[in-house]
């Protein structure tokens, strides 16, 4: 426990000094190492992007100075100013305005989503309520991912994320979990990967 309270303080200092807002970046580091989901220039649709870490990461690392990103979240971003290659839209993304607004800017080379339900501590309610969240990325994905596009979301293991997988290998030539280092070890947070989807 000491030495994953070690590695926390790790990553919230290296995050701060790197002038990201949360340590969380340091996840999509990691599967972007292993799964190459974001190519430069890419389109990027960013669900659940705030405070920006992960939007900051991929404008300043991916991008390459091409592409560009939308960002949603019911909390507005703390990246002041905007950065460039960066459209905000605040609201929950699954409301009809915003679906709207996510059509007209797509469609997407990749769509990344580390959203999760404000948790009650209710562990039940918390993974059913993830599993929600996660079906409903999925969906965005069928409807606005580019073919031989990627996503990566994030789900709350012991609900139904083999329900999630079946869905996914629906549209992705393959799926893959991953728990990266930086997700603190009590955490029940999984993210699952779609790799190259389909023809639509
Ligand atoms: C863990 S945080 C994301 C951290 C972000 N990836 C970063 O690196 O800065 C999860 C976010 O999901 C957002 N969220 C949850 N449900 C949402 C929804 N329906 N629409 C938009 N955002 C949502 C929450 O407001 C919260 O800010």
């Amino acid at each position: 426990m000491a030495k994953n309270r070690d590695q926390a303080d790790h990553y919230t200092k290296r995050a701060k000094k790197e002038g990201y807002p949360a340590r969380s970046v340091y996840k999509l580091e990691e599967i972007q190492q292993r799964f190459s989901i974001i190519r430069p220039g890419a389109v990027v649709l960013d669900i659940g992007a705030a405070p920006g870490s992960w939007t900051l990461y991929t404008q300043r690392n991916l991008l390459k100075g091409r592409g560009r990103i939308v960002a949603i979240d019911l909390k507005p971003l703390t990246l002041d100013p905007l950065p460039d290659r960066i459209t905000f839209l605040q609201g929950d993304a699954f409301s009809p305005e915003i679906a709207q607004q996510v059509r007209e800017a797509g469609p997407y080379d990749t769509i990344i989503s580390d959203a999760a339900p404000a948790t009650t501590g209710n562990r039940s309610v918390d993974t059913m309520r993830s599993q929600g969240l996660a079906e409903s990325v999925t969906a965005f994905a069928a409807e606005h991912l580019k073919e031989h596009g990627n996503l990566v979301l994030k789900i709350f293991q012991g609900g139904g994320e083999q329900e999630v997988i079946r869905y996914m290998r629906t549209l992705f030539v393959k799926v893959k979990p991953i728990k990266p280092k930086a997700c603190r070890n009590e955490s029940f947070e999984l993210f699952l990967v779609g790799l190259d989807r389909k023809a639509p």
